[in-house]
């Protein structure tokens, strides 16, 4: 058993290892029913928002994500409050949500433009930018930060060849400073994507960096 394994780097507080896939940590037919297109109407709030493959300039909410959205409209009482998870949606096609999608959203939703850019830059987990294909949000708040946050960030930066927020010259990485992930007795937390890995430090990074980049999530 590796050192990793006898850590719990898990996935949300699983037992798990960094190599494990979404298949193997939620099950395959958890990950096997999640279908484009929403499936069942209950389940299309429920998405990981950022995932390694998507297109900044792909169409928004066309084919099977236009049904996905109608289905989400099915899941609240009035248009408006279908704001967040309609600009997930938007977030998992495009990778961030840009002006012009805030605008795109506005005017399906019935919205006015100010109201949608105000919630967007409330929210941290909306990537107002472009970013690499893994984002890679080290937690540097108080639980994490005294367990040395602080080293696994400078490990992510310069392994990275990045400054923070920057997105690497491959496309592949961008590092950030993240809250609290709300995973403290796990520390150093860090999300990457829709993904926690927990109990990192600085000697386990450029394996997950490896790894990320191998198995493509
Ligand atoms: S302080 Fe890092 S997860 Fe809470």
């Amino acid at each position: 058993m590796s050192d990793l394994r006898v850590r719990n780097p898990g996935w949300a507080g699983n037992t798990g290892e960094f190599d494990l896939t979404e298949e193997q940590v939620r099950g395959d037919d958890f990950v096997g029913t999640r279908p484009v297109e929403g499936g069942h109407p209950a389940a299309t709030p429920s998405y990981a928002y950022m995932r390694a493959e998507r297109d900044p300039e792909a169409p928004l909410f066309e084919g099977p994500y236009a049904e996905r959205f109608e289905k989400l409209l099915t899941r609240y009482p009035e248009k408006r409050a279908a704001l967040l998870p309609t600009l997930a949606l938007a977030q998992e096609v495009r990778g961030h949500v840009s002006p012009e999608t805030m605008a795109r959203v506005a005017e399906l939703l019935d919205l006015p433009d100010a109201y949608v850019r105000g919630v967007t830059s409330f929210y941290t987990m909306y990537n107002k930018r472009e970013v690499g294909r893994f984002l890679i949000q080290v937690c540097t708040n108080i639980s994490c930060n005294l367990c040395g946050a602080d080293d696994v960030l400078e490990a992510f930066l310069s392994t990275t060849d990045t400054e923070l927020g920057e997105i690497s010259k491959d496309g592949d990485f961008t590092v950030v400073e993240a809250e609290c992930l709300a995973a403290c007795g796990f520390p150093t937390c860090v999300q990457i994507n829709s993904r926690y890995y927990e109990n990192v430090t600085p000697a386990d990074v450029p394996n997950i960096l490896d790894r990320l980049k191998e198995r493509g999530e």
